[in-house]
């Protein structure tokens, strides 16, 4: 399976920032590519991505489910599509913790995006608390079915799953390859239940959680894991190439 490397530079970067970012990026970037890497910029920069490589995709870190109306601050499917926006990071756990984004509200931003042909990265994954008492697989149970619920098994090539497990995000902390290992198992088992074995083989999933070049090796090495969301160490240029190389 082809990799996936998606960048989630959250709320950081200027527009005078992230354009010298693009030059370092084109710059340096390795001849023989053979993955798939989106950065997802803040909304205001997303009309730079027009200056990136053209074989890196851009993408945006959220979106309103509903198509236009009296969202004041929101930004629609198609305003994203508007400046050449490929994908989509729904349901992170920042906008589930900070911006009360439900379940059922990610399960209707999914469709939408997937309506407007953007590609999902649905975000899931369990807290401290809920590994320590044991509920990560009813945790990721319940996330992946709501967030999937009215999904025919042909859109779900439109959506890749990362596993960040909330305790990871930004902490410097890494979970061990047995946890990775354990919650891509229970995310495929999901899928094979609600759809087809078929479609839990060909489902795309990432790591994302305090991942950086020096852990990135092993992190892909772990059976079925395809790629990586990568928040604060994609924000240096030279250091997210060296995890996408
Ligand atoms: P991190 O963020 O790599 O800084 O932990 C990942 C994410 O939030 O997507």
């Amino acid at each position: 399976m082809k990799k996936i490397f998606v960048a989630n530079f959250k709320m950081n970067k200027t527009n005078p920032e992230v354009l010298d970012y693009i030059q370092e990026l084109n710059n340096h970037l390795p001849e023989s590519l053979s993955s798939d890497v989106c950065l997802c910029l803040p909304y205001t920069s997303l009309c730079l991505g027009k200056f990136l490589d053209e074989r890196i995709a851009v993408g945006a870190q959220n979106m309103h489910e509903e198509d236009f109306g009296p969202f004041t601050g929101e930004i629609s499917a198609d305003m994203l599509c508007c400046l050449g926006v490929k994908y989509v990071i729904i349901g992170h756990s920042e906008r589930r913790k900070y911006f009360n984004e439900t379940n059922e509200k990610i399960n209707k931003k999914i469709k939408t995006a997937l309506r407007h042909g953007l590609k999902v990265v649905l975000c899931v994954g369990e807290t401290k608390v809920q590994r320590n008492s044991k509920r990560t697989t009813e945790i990721l149970s319940q996330q992946i079915e709501s967030a999937l619920s009215g999904i025919f098994e042909n859109e779900l090539k439109g959506i890749i799953i990362a596993y960040e497990p909330v305790w990871a995000i930004g902490t410097g902390k890494v979970a061990s390859s047995e946890d990775i290992e354990e919650a891509v198992k229970t995310i495929r088992k999901l899928i094979s239940s609600h759809y087809s074995k078929q479609a839990a083989q060909d489902q795309k999933i990432l790591y994302g959680g305090s991942l950086t070049s020096g852990t990135a090796k092993s992190i892909l090495k772990i059976d079925g894991i395809c790629g990586a969301l990568v928040g604060g160490a994609s924000l240096d240029p030279n250091e997210f190439i060296k995890i996408i190389s």
